[in-house]
């Protein structure tokens, strides 16, 4: 949450894209693996500015967008998101999600909203707090940065008029941001005037209000033809490799520790491989140790507290479970999180049986719960010398330790793969 001061994201990604000449609107084109607007509404989602999130699509395309990009890219885990028919042009669309956020029961005329186009996939988190402070302060504001080329009027004859001074120019951007009450008087007054602006701050600015200016960044393109597509690309492989460079730093480490008694009757599972014994573990679940121990170290390294609050052994629903279900479910909660595992090490600590012969398919299982490759994880077994409860053969325990990364701008590509094909968009 953000404060008491609730602050909305409106973004506009109802267009049909025409300069780009696709055969799909651009916000559906895929940026390095991912629609550009999916990555746009995840940089505002992850932004601890932004409470909620409306966007406006092409009418007809809510349903395939709420399936394929929504929900395809757990956007609605980050950051609650509606999606609402948009209009013939930019304004409308934005009009039409305000109407939604006015009629949201928690909207207070004090609110701010936020608005940024579908196709800026590149702000920061630096230029989205920074117009939202400016706007709490002056009502409204929009990112901007000073044009690097003279810009020059041309008369209607095609000749140049006049050369406006360049150091009073800026060239304006979104994020631009807004006192929820500002901008509904700007949307109704430009509805009442016939007027269509380019941007919202234009429809304040008739209504005599000022507008404040906060940094923009020449990397927060607007992807409007190809070369845009191109550029963004660029942009971005170098934000990845950047954000790369400083995994080793913000790698993360957890470790778990389970026990479970041994009793007759039940069959023995561990790391997802029956191994044969007189007896088997007890428990809720299948009661596979090894596999608890790995849940716990994944979800410690993620920060997300421990197996039993996520799949209580009250809830008969993961009675007799098999456990490998439950890493598979971490791993998501974990990649949702915003980091991916890359590597475990376990330790099976049990006098009887042993466990070597079955080591190779255990680490096959787990490694392919967790997306990972056979040998990035790694499992030993080992005996207390007849000493304890492990050595006495009453319980086997498991311990595990997980190392995890960051998932640059929380949704990753090799995880998350794009399924628009006769999804989203059914113009021609
Ligand atoms: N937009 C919108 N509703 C419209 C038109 C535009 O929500 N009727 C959105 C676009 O989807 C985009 C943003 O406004 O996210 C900026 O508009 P623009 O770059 O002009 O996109 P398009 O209108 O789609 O492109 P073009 O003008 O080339 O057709
Ligand atoms: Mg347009």
């Amino acid at each position: 949450m953000a404060g008491q001061l609730r602050v909305w994201a409106i973004v506009p990604a109802a267009g049909s894209g025409s300069r780009m000449g696709a055969t799909v609107p651009k916000q559906y084109l895929q940026l390095r693996g991912v629609p550009i607007v999916a990555r746009t509404i995840s940089r505002l989602a992850l932004s601890r500015a932004v409470d909620e999130i409306v966007v406006s699509v092409p009418p007809g395309n809510e349903k395939a967008f709420e399936r394929d990009i929504v929900e395809r890219y757990s956007l609605s885990s980050l950051c609650k998101c509606t999606v609402v028919a948009g209009g013939a042009d930019r304004q409308e669309s934005v009009w039409r999600a305000l109407r939604v956020v006015l009629e949201h029961q928690d909207a207070e005329s004090s609110h701010m909203v936020l608005v940024h186009d579908g196709v800026r996939p590149l702000v920061s988190k630096a230029e989205i707090v920074s117009v939202v402070e400016a706007a709490k302060v002056h009502g409204a504001a929009a990112c901007a940065v000073p044009p690097k080329d003279t810009v020059k009027l041309v008369g209607d004859d095609g000749l140049v008029a006049m050369t406006p001074d360049r150091s009073r120019l800026c060239l304006v951007q979104t994020p631009q941001a807004f006192r929820l009450l500002t901008l509904r008087r700007a949307h109704e007054r430009a509805e009442e005037e016939g007027y269509v602006g380019t941007d919202d701050c234009s429809l304040v600015e008739r209504l005599g209000l000022p507008v404040a200016l906060t940094p923009g960044s020449y990397e927060n393109i607007k992807i409007t033809t190809m070369d845009d597509l191109a550029l963004a690309e660029i942009l971005l492989a170098r934000e990845d490799a950047r954000d790369r460079s400083e995994v080793a730093m913000t790698a993360r480490v957890g470790q778990g520790y389970d026990v479970h008694p041994l009793v007759c009757g039940r069959e023995l599972i561990l790391g997802g491989v029956r191994v044969p014994h007189e007896k088997g573990l007890s428990g809720h679940s299948d009661a596979d140790v090894l596999t608890h121990a790995i849940c716990d170290a994944i979800l410690g390294a993620a920060c997300l507290g421990d197996i039993g609050m996520h799949f209580p052994d009250t809830d008969p629903a993961y009675a007799g479970i098999c456990s490998i279900e439950l890493l598979r479910h971490v791993v998501v909660l974990t990649e949702r999180s915003g980091y991916r595992v890359t590597g475990m090490d376990a330790t099976v600590i049990a006098e009887r049986p042993k466990i070597s012969p079955f080591v190779p398919e255990m680490r096959r299982r787990l490694a392919s719960a967790m997306n990972l490759r056979d040998e990035c994880v790694n499992i030993k077994g080992k005996t207390t010398e007849g000493l304890g409860f492990t050595g006495s053969g009453e319980g086997i325990a498991a311990l595990a330790v997980a190392t995890l990364i960051p998932v640059p701008g929380g949704l990753s590509e090799e995880v998350v793969t794009c399924t628009l094909e006769g999804g989203l968009y059914h113009g021609d």
